[in-house]
């Protein structure tokens, strides 16, 4: 089985998303023994935007690592993604990242009958950190957008492990951490 981390957050060792990423990548790879894992960094090594030159594919050197970025989500069963909320929706280095992966004849195509989703059959975890309180709320364009995305390219089993409400205080911040870190999903979960 192989597992891919995402990390989004610009925050280095401050950053919520990335302790919590952690901690489920530990999990997963001490309850599943075997396990492949992937770290690829958003913010070590950002990609770049989506180009006009980028969809022409003139440039040889960052057509491969594209291709090579597409192909590290398709070869994976399990994605555990880093996502902090920034203005309202994802980080800019993630997006980059989404714009990498939904590729259409890749992950996604057009039918007569609709889009269809080429990429099901994962397992996706998302590491959710927030400075407010958004559950539930229509401006909430982080998790909505991430769940809408991943159903585009075929993804539904989705769990969030969110800690929000991280800037209201430090004793929030504390527990809404602990909540998240207790809420971490196990691989033994089904058998057991
Ligand atoms: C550039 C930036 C934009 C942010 N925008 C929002 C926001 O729109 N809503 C919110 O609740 N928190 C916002 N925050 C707070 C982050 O969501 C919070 O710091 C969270 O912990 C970020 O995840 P991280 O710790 O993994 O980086 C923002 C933080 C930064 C640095």
């Amino acid at each position: 089985m192989k597992l891919l981390h995402i990390d989004s957050s610009a925050l280095s060792e401050q950053s919520v998303s990335r302790q919590l990423g952690n901690a489920i990548v530990s999990r997963w790879r001490d309850e599943m023994p075997g396990l492949q894992v992937t770290h690829r960094d958003l913010d070590a090594d950002p990609l770049p935007h989506l180009t006009a030159a980028a969809l022409a594919g003139t440039d040889s050197v960052a057509s491969r690592r594209a291709e090579q970025v597409l192909q590290e989500f398709l070869d994976s069963d399990i994605v555990v993604i880093g996502a902090p909320m920034y203005n309202f929706g994802i980080p800019s280095t993630l997006k980059a990242w989404i714009d990498r992966v939904a590729v259409a004849g890749k992950t996604f195509r057009y039918t007569e009958q609709g889009p269809q989703g080429l990429a099901g059959g994962k397992k996706v975890i998302i590491a959710s950190a927030r400075g407010g309180l958004h559950s539930g709320s229509p401006a909430d364009f982080q998790e909505p957008y991430l769940k809408a995305v991943l159903a585009f390219l075929g993804i539904e089993d989705v769990e969030f492990v969110r800690a929000e409400g991280l800037a209201l205080s430090p004793q929030h911040r504390l527990e809404a951490i602990d909540a998240a870190l207790a809420a971490i999903p196990s691989p033994l979960r089904k058998a057991a």
